[in-house]
């Protein structure tokens, strides 16, 4: 029997309806003022419809190690493969990164930007890198090559306005609002650029920079590394860039990297060695209302999502609106 691959539409569909139904289950949460229990349901729906996709899923970033997290810890194989091995179709050999819920605490305040997130490759396309800090400036299309992360923040800026046609006091800079950025922050305003303080969420921030019309033009500052590999994920489907360097803590971090294969933690990533494959799939959808996604809304006949799709192999960037609608026959939908 003539054994057939799966197309890998059938993964990006497949994928879509994961980060959509986990952004429903998280939404349901929204504004308990729980972000361990907002992530719990995100966490639990995703890994439940990951199993009903066909392929041969590993998570390579997802919620922890596994003697720390019971779901989509890090090495767990997910998906339908066993069935399908057994037929004429083939399934996928993926890798997987996830962020179930990016904004947890954004989720549990009913605040914005909080998204769901899946990112695929064929095997070692993501690079596999340890839950700490990452240092990243992150910019669209039209500012890819002329930033340095070695440079002075006042540097990079003025090339950014340059290649952007504009002025530095016409930029806006997004940036974690965190005591450690106090010098960051300190530094953008000599410069004279603008600057947006997020509470959370940096890996939707540096997926905006890269989308023309939504008034970003770079992210600076330091956030989580597994959110800096979706990060460049997007990117690479977006044409965007991210420059990034691992942040070590401490001794342990420092040993714990070396078991994971970094001989060099202060190497500085590129976009396309953080996100390499090139069959990236990248799906998110919105939980709550944001700049880059609108959230979920409940309505009497249904719910309805806002998600981003996106594919590097067949250059597809979709924005899908679906009404998820009720088991009811006297639904009525709106445009
Ligand atoms: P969670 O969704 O895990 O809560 O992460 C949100 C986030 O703001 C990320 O966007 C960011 O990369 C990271 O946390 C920053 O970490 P910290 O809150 O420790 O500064």
């Amino acid at each position: 029997m003539a054994r057939i691959r799966l197309p890998l539409q059938n993964l990006s569909r497949a994928f879509l309806e994961v980060v959509e139904q986990s952004a429903i289950a998280a939404a349901r949460t929204m504004g308990i003022g729980d972000r361990e229990f907002s992530d719990q349901a995100a966490v639990e729906v995703m890994r439940k419809i990951m199993d009903s996709v066909p392929m041969k899923g590993t998570i390579v970033i997802g919620e922890g190690e596994r003697d720390k997290a019971p779901m989509l810890y890090i090495g767990e194989k997910v998906g339908k493969h066993k069935d399908i091995t057994k037929g004429e179709q083939i399934a996928h050999e993926v890798d997987i990164a996830v962020d179930p819920l990016e904004g947890t605490n954004l989720c549990a305040t009913g605040a914005p930007g909080a998204i769901t997130v899946l990112a695929s490759s064929e095997k070692g396309g993501l690079l596999n890198a340890p839950d700490c800090y990452m240092e990243k400036i992150i910019v669209g299309p039209s500012s890819k090559g002329v930033i340095d992360i070695d440079a002075s923040v006042k540097d990079n800026l003025r090339a950014i306005a340059r290649r952007l046609d504009r002025d530095v006091e016409n930029l806006v800079v997004v940036v974690l609002d965190r005591p450690r950025h106090a010098q960051l922050i300190q530094d953008i305003r000599a410069a004279g650029a603008r600057i947006r303080l997020i509470s959370d969420g940096d890996l939707s921030a540096g997926i905006s920079v890269a989308l023309r019309g939504t008034g970003v033009h770079a992210v600076m500052g330091i956030g989580g590394a597994p959110e800096g590999v979706l990060t460049a994920a997007a990117l690479r489907c977006l044409n965007g860039e991210i420059l990034a360097r691992l942040v070590v803590k401490d001794e342990e971090q420092a040993e714990r990297m070396k078991n994971m294969g970094i001989r060099d933690p202060s190497k500085v990533y590129a976009t396309t060695e953080l996100a390499s494959g090139k069959n990236i799939i990248f799906a998110a959808t919105g939980v709550t209302d944001g700049t880059l996604l609108k959230g979920v809304r409940f309505f009497g006949d249904g719910t309805r999502t806002q998600s981003l799709l996106m594919n590097l192999a067949n250059r597809h960037v979709r924005f899908v609106d679906t009404v998820h609608l009720a088991q009811r026959p006297d639904i009525s939908v709106r445009l």
